[in-house]
């Protein structure tokens, strides 16, 4: 009988679209998932939206509409966000549906029924970007300690979930399962943590309605977290009294692998098989944490602000090769760094240079010398052998490396082999051997060897990119391999090839040509998203840079590809480098301050909405951006002749733009 696998993602909050950041996690689920089909076995790869809490709750209010409309609305960029993406998912789960509200509702019951709830008094500190409670000893200057964001205070009715009572349950589990979270020091983190004591958990909360009721007392809702770990077990079909649900609940659990960024550990690592223990099932097999895409040296995320558009990328690289990007450039559970410049280096040199030319100088050769059609290999040559050894051995570490989710280290394999069919043929010279008919055969040997290899390195890439593999066996005129058959010299002599198609045409484009594109080109199909801002196109915060204090932008407002501007349209804005000379505040405006600008070309007056950031004697002296050609408006009776830029984030106070270096007033910013 096949093994099963089941593989998931965290489920994703719906305060805001997706990112690079949840792009990421569900493109590396996607390569395991398809992986393991490669390997014969029977998975279940599960996503979807974590639509409770308070944070869901505060950002509809803020678009003004009824939550469940925007849930469904932001919900939807996430589902469509599998589609733009290639992701072979086979269910995606929000929390607001039926089934998961009966399953959740079960887990609560049979933990209450263990004696493991009971009703008390919350009072403490709560992040809500963060959905967790944040004890005062943990707290850093005062803010969350995951997130650096605010925290609020708490005092409501609650009612607490006896994990202190699973300390030592959970070291059992953990000593018992030396494999259960990988990187290992992320496990011996989570180790130190249970070891020195756990505190019950508050889990319900009565100051806001949003979220599943505790049974039997519905004033109560849950917590987000009781109620968000429960997907994994409501998509198998828990709590349905159907009993093919039931098969598959058995099928599948606890042979799981939750893949997630490493800020939600211990949420997996603790609370979760906790919850599970305590209603009678069995723990998760295993946790894989990553690290975080930074952008700008901090995590990339919409809280701060500094987050890239998966659309931006796929628009101008293609799907394939922003998956390529994310799994060869992140070592897994280490930090990276997104950068437009780290994946254009890879899409020429490892895509377009190395893949590519593989590819397509073999099948090119192929029509060449033999009409398209694959040549019988002769006695294999001691060079021949050495490329079927390394294809061979590249095969069984490919399969390992996808086994303990070292995707890396198998892209690093799968490269070098590639490089290795390169050299292969530099060395032979077939062009040579073509113009001397006595060398027919080894130009047959050669041939054959390299489309043989060629075959493979489609297989082993398929995870990864999906699409490539697919045409390279076109153009092979084979169909997909199982992983588990795989191995050189079974190329058919005698197959007919397709057509050569270019793979990865070398990007010949500047990086700013590429931004442009990029704003220019979001596909139809992709979820509208405010355009990036001017100085960092591709690449730049979610909310635009705003002249005066944050004007929270509503989540879901669509824009369509008619509402883009052009390059062109944008040189219109004479952005300048200026000089504050001198600034006051405003009578009777809490908002307001008067500057008078050095703009390099003359002095003007500007009056910006920065009163509750900044007060007028910080700015004296400080070099910011201005708007030079704006129409003048009078704001409080005093001309502005221009305007100010400055970012910030929804609801948050404005940050003037600024520079590493500084620039004289009169320089262009674009
Ligand atoms: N809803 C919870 C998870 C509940 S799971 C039962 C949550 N949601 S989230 O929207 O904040 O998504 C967090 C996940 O998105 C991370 O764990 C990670 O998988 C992904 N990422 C979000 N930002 C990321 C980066 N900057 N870098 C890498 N992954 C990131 O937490």
């Amino acid at each position: 009988m096949t093994q099963p696998f089941f593989i998931t993602t965290p489920i994703y909050y719906i305060n805001a679209r997706p990112h690079i950041g949840h792009a990421y996690t569900t493109m590396v689920a996607d390569a395991i998932a398809r992986a393991h089909r490669l390997l014969g076995e029977d998975v279940f790869f599960l996503t979807g939206t974590d639509e409770h809490g308070q944070k869901v709750e505060r950002a509809a209010q803020k678009a003004e509409l009824p939550t469940p409309v925007f849930a469904d609305q932001v919900a939807e960029s996430f589902r469509q966000m599998c589609g733009d993406l290639n992701i072979s998912n086979s269910d995606f789960i929000r929390t607001t549906e039926p089934r998961h509200h009966r399953a959740v509702q079960e887990i609560w019951r049979r933990v209450a029924a263990a004696g493991d709830i009971y009703k008390g008094d919350y009072e403490g500190w709560y992040c809500t970007v963060d959905e967790v409670f944040v004890p005062e000893t943990q707290l850093v200057n005062g803010s969350c300690p995951t997130c650096g964001g605010k925290v609020e205070r708490l005092k409501e009715e609650s009612y607490y979930f006896r994990l202190s009572k699973y300390q030592q349950p959970l070291l059992d589990f953990y000593e018992a399962n030396p494999e259960f979270l990988q990187p290992a020091f992320r496990f011996n983190e989570v180790r130190t943590f249970v070891a020195a004591g756990l505190q019950d958990l508050s889990i319900s909360r009565t100051s806001f309605r949003w979220g599943i009721p505790v049974p039997d007392d519905p004033a109560h809702v849950m917590y987000v977290w009781f109620d968000a770990l429960t997907n994994y077990l409501t998509a198998l079909g828990f709590g349905s009294d159907d009993a093919s649900a039931a098969a598959r609940v058995e099928r599948f659990w606890p042979t799981v692998t939750h893949l997630l960024g490493k800020e939600i550990v211990r949420q997996h690592a603790i609370y979760w098989p906790a919850f599970l223990m305590s209603a009678g099932l069995r723990p998760p097999q295993r946790i894989v944490a990553h690290g975080w895409w930074l952008m700008g040296g901090a995590k990339m995320s919409k809280s701060v602000g500094n987050v890239a558009r998966y659309q931006d990328y796929v628009s101008v690289f293609g799907v394939d090769a922003l998956r390529y990007f994310v799994m060869r450039e992140m070592p897994l559970g280490l930090d990276a760094n997104f950068s437009d410049e780290g994946i254009l280096t890879r899409f020429n040199s490892d895509l377009a240079n190395d893949l590519g030319n593989v590819v397509s100088r073999t099948m090119t050769m192929i029509h060449r010398y033999r009409a398209g059609v694959v040549p019988a290999p002769g006695e294999p040559g001691s060079l021949d052998s050495a490329l079927q050894r390394q294809a061979d051995g590249t095969i069984e570490r490919v399969k390992r490396n996808f086994s303990t989710y070292q995707i890396t280290v198998a892209l690093q394999d799968t490269w070098e082999l590639i490089s290795a069919v390169n050299k292969y043929i530099v060395e032979r010279e077939p062009w040579k051997l073509a113009k001397d008919t006595g060398q027919k055969v080894t130009l047959d040997s050669t041939l054959y060897h390299a489309a043989d290899a060629v075959r493979i390195v489609a297989a082993l890439i398929d995870p990864v990119m999906p699409e490539a593999a697919d045409r390279i066996r076109r153009m092979l005129g084979g169909t997909q391999e199982a992983w588990s058959t795989l191995k050189s010299g079974t190329l058919a002599p005698g197959t007919t090839l397709g057509s050569v198609e270019p793979l990865f045409p070398r990007i010949e484009k500047t990086l700013e040509e590429l931004r442009s594109m990029a704003s220019d080109n979001v596909p139809p199909s992709s979820t509208p998203h405010t355009p990036p801002t001017a100085a960092t196109p591709a690449t730049g915060a979610e909310a635009p840079a705003a002249p005066t204090a944050a004007a929270p932008q509503p989540p879901a407002a669509p824009s369509t590809g008619a509402g883009r501007i052009s390059i062109d349209d944008f040189m219109k804005v004479e952005l300048r480098v200026a000089k504050v000379l001198e600034a006051e505040a405003v009578p009777k405006s809490k908002k307001l301050l008067k500057l008078k600008v050095d703009t390099g070309v003359d002095q003007r007056t500007i009056v910006a909405g920065i009163a509750e950031a900044y007060q007028p004697e910080q700015l004296v002296g400080r070099t910011i951006v201005v708007v030079a050609n704006l129409q003048p408006a009078k704001l409080m009776g005093i001309e502005s002749q221009g305007m100010v830029l400055a970012g910030s984030v929804e609801g948050g106070l404005p940050t003037l733009v600024g520079f590493d270096t500084p620039l004289a007033p009169g320089a262009r910013v674009r």
